[in-house]
């Protein structure tokens, strides 16, 4: 097979001196590398850096390829076999999205027909910003793959997503999608991503718990159950593309944060209970977490080992503290407060029992008994005092989206927001 090329698109950015180690494990890899500067991105990288590092000429300005002899850009942004965008500014994400072309880069990306991956580096309050997401999903649903910034410590000195990826891991992407190159959303096609300008929770504070939690017993053994966090994290995915600020608190679960979504990754029931009330006021918090009902009572410093006498250890257990009662007692409880139960036989009448000793507003039931937890789809029955709104067994993330236009549909009833 030929050496895949690669056309490399540098932003602006303190980032974008990652795209020199890039370039460097892309060659060394074997890829061709031609590199776009743009102007922003001159600033912080050198044409001489990345022309030594790709072996290749550096474009920076639509002037460089005045000599439509030499190449066009039609053919500069053709002859790849995939356009990268690393470091990918918020401003180049709104140009891309918006199809602008006034620039060398900009004007590439819109007359490519290659596939296009872009990682974002960002201020984390640009790449929150509801503009910024919305981009992203508009990007996203035109079929360019774009990475989910790293989380942590920025430039500037804020905390959170917006991190350029290590180029290592923008090399496995590239190579991920050098392998499967994502399809281009045909302009007839229908994306399956709710239309940027429904945001129904736009203005709204969301907290959401998920995943399992995992409860120590000595330092290398813990109590846990099979939740595998995936309704929690579709909902907290589809709170955020409906506009809400989501607060997402999770057990240990291997799943990516959703875009937009501030994550707060916690281990055991104590810790969640603590972060849920750190989270408070909210407009809404929906408890999907599959929370442990026990702990050890106590958790051994070292690892228990076996004495050698055949007597198995005693394990004493104390009850978790229940974060979903708590809250709904606690003078900040949200106008909607939301539970879950996976229940296995008499869905309904299970349900209606715990929505009275939880004291929340609804609790979505979930019949478990065809499918164990972990499963794709859920077949749901929302239990409020009104009565049972009982749905077809759909996707979790359809789940996740219709019980989004739900709870917009309540807040507006109980709590409704001036909108202009
Ligand atoms: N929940 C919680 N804290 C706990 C236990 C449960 O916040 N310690 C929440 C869950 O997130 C869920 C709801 O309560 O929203 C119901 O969880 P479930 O485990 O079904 O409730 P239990 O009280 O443990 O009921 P069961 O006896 O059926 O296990």
């Amino acid at each position: 097979m030929a050496a895949p090329r690669i056309l490399l698109i540098v932003g602006g950015g303190i980032a974008a001196y990652k795209s020199i180690e890039l370039v460097r494990l892309l060659r060394k890899a074997g890829m061709t590398v031609r590199c776009v500067l743009t102007r922003a991105g001159e600033q912080f990288v050198t044409p001489l850096t990345l022309a030594a590092l790709g072996e290749n000429k550096v474009y920076t300005s639509l002037f460089d390829l005045k000599d439509e002899v030499e190449m066009g850009h039609i053919e500069l942004s053709r002859e790849a076999d995939l356009v990268v965008v690393a470091p990918a500014t918020a401003d180049l994400l709104a140009k891309m999205a918006a199809g602008i072309a006034d620039d060398l880069a900009t004007t590439l990306l819109l007359a490519t027909d290659k596939p296009v991956l872009a990682a974002p580096a960002m201020n984390v309050r640009m790449w929150l910003h509801a503009a910024t997401r919305r981009n992203v999903a508009t990007l996203r649903g035109d079929g360019v793959t774009v990475m989910e910034p790293d989380e942590g410590e920025m430039a500037c000195g804020e905390y959170g997503p917006g991190r350029l990826p290590e180029p290592a891991a923008i090399k496995a992407a590239i190579d991920r999608a050098l392998a499967n190159p994502p399809t281009i959303v045909p302009l007839t096609g229908q994306p399956d991503f709710a239309p940027a300008n429904h945001r129904p929770l736009f203005g709204r504070r969301i907290l959401i718990t998920a995943g399992p939690t995992h409860e120590p017993i000595d330092p290398v053994r813990y109590i846990a159950n099979r939740s595998s966090g995936k309704q929690g994290f579709a909902i907290a995915a589809a709170a955020a593309e409906a506009g809400a600020e989501v607060l997402l608190i999770a057990g240990p679960v291997p799943l990516p944060t959703p875009p937009g979504v501030i994550r707060v990754d916690v281990e055991t029931a104590t810790q969640m209970a603590a972060e849920v009330q750190e989270g408070l006021p909210v407009d809404a918090a929906i408890m999907v977490a599959a929370v442990a009902d026990w702990r050890a009572a106590e958790t051994a410093g070292q690892k228990i080992k076996k004495d050698g006498s055949g007597q198995v250890p005693p394990l004493a257990l104390a009850e978790n503290p229940d974060i979903l009662a708590s809250v709904a007692k606690s003078p900040e409880r949200p106008p909607l407060l939301v539970g879950f139960a996976a229940e296995t036989n008499d869905v309904i009448a299970h349900a209606q029992a715990k929505l009275a000793r939880k004291g929340c507003d609804w609790i979505v039931a979930n019949d478990v008994s065809a499918d164990p937890m972990g499963g794709e789809s859920n077949r749901v029955h929302i239990v409020s005092k009104d009565g049972v709104d009982s749905w077809d067994r759909l996707p979790k993330q359809a789940v996740a989206r219709k019980l989004m236009e739900k709870i917009a549909d309540e807040l507006e009833k109980r709590i409704p927001l001036e909108r202009d």
